[in-house]
């Protein structure tokens, strides 16, 4: 999505991935399969191209930082030293006076028990690094569980925190420019089925003096982390409205798919205005909007029914040319533009009905 914004401006796209024939790859004019850690090819990469920057976060950090000494390298590696790292991300966030859950880091199963005991429950053990769609993750009920949880996460350290009640969860991506300059997408709502994003709600259903405070605390990091590019900061958002930070992503972030057809400018666009020195462009929201993830259930039983999905003439496909459909992998998503989010959400049920797909989510109050 990032490639197909560029070409839109006319720049030439080079990828660097671990494996062939990758949806990056595919549209782009140089593919280049390499290991995340080899060094020379990825040196050589970084020779033919003016500047560079990344959309995943499990990235070992030291070739991005010996390249970056003789080419930009937009966010420059330190965010993603500090952001795919739990542990790390906490320390910042806390530092830095942003509010985030009660934790405790962890480096053994009586550590773990220990902490838990002290927290409370539920709460929930994350490991420190790689974990993605609740992957890496167990949720302790009782003291009981603290060991099962350890040895299931299988990593030497990890992070403890407090379960939080929250009324919704929202994320705001925002875009910093290299002239400082911050531009917001309007918050997402999301919704999770079975810990991976199945929909994002756009505006999302929360008091305006909330979606005001999540944009300035969004804002604040961004300047805070000295960021050149694209940001997403996931919050919760307690039942007394206030914040809490959960994650950040320095890119652009699956519950900001919507800009793509909602928004004046897309999240790829802005990503790459910043690492290309460009100025932003508005975020202004056009539409509302209801983002659905397709995963690779819905391959099930071969390719998915585009036709009866597109029959409704508001919805707006993207597929993204990933090789083999797994279950829980995210393949594509649908945006649909309504006059509401409300019209917009019964229109994704009856869309996923179309698909053959389940849904049993409640309906937007
Ligand atoms: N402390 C918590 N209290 C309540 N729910 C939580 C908590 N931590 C995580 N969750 C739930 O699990 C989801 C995934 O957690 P989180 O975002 O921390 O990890 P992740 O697996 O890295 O996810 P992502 O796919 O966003 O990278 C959250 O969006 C939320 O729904
Ligand atoms: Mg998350």
């Amino acid at each position: 999505m990032f490639g197909i914004a560029a070409r839109r401006l006319g720049y030439r796209v080079h990828t660097l991935e671990a494996s062939p024939d990758s949806p990056a790859g595919q549209i782009s004019d140089v593919e280049v399969t390499a290991d995340y850690d080899d060094l020379e090819k990825i040196s050589a990469f970084a020779r033919a191209v003016d500047v560079l920057t990344f959309e995943f976060e499990n990235l070992p950090v030291f070739p991005l930082e010996r390249v970056a000494e003789w080419r930009p390298v937009r966010p420059r590696p330190r965010i993603l030293h500090i952001c795919q790292n739990r542990e790390r991300e906490k320390e910042f966030l806390v530092r830095h006076g942003f509010p985030c859950a009660k934790h405790r880091t962890v480096t053994s199963a009586p550590e773990a028990a220990a902490a838990a005991a002290a927290m409370g429950f539920p709460c929930v053990l994350k490991t420190a690094e790689f974990g993605y769609d609740g992957k890496g993750q167990a949720k302790l009920g009782s003291a009981a569980d603290a060991a099962d949880a350890w040895s299931k996460l299988d990593a030497p350290r990890a992070v403890l925190e407090e379960w939080v009640d929250y009324r919704c969860e929202i994320s705001v991506v925002c875009a910093r420019d290299i002239s400082g300059r911050v531009e917001c997408f309007a918050p997402a709502e999301n919704i999770h089925r079975n810990h991976i994003l199945h929909r994002s709600v756009v505006p999302a259903r929360i008091d305006a003096s909330v979606a005001r405070e999540a944009e300035l605390l969004t804002v604040r990091l961004a300047r805070a982390l000295d960021l050149v590019g694209v940001l997403a900061v996931e919050f919760f958002v307690r039942r007394d409205g206030t914040l809490l930070v959960n994650e950040l992503a320095p890119r652009p972030h699956n519950s900001g798919h919507f800009s793509f057809d909602a928004c004046v400018t897309s999240q790829f666009e802005q990503q790459l205005r910043a690492v290309c020195g460009l100025p932003l462009g508005s975020p202004r929201l056009l539409s509302p909007v209801v983002m659905v993830n397709l995963l690779g259930e819905a391959w099930a039983d071969g390719e998915p029914a585009w036709v009866a999905l597109l029959s409704d003439p508001d919805i707006k496909l993207h597929v993204y040319g990933k090789s083999g459909a797994r279950t829980g992998r995210k393949m594509g998503h649908f945006c649909v533009l309504k006059s509401t989010v409300e019209e917009a959400w019964c229109a994704a049920d009856e869309a996923e009905a179309r698909l053959g797909i389940r849904s049993d989510l409640a309906a937007p109050k």
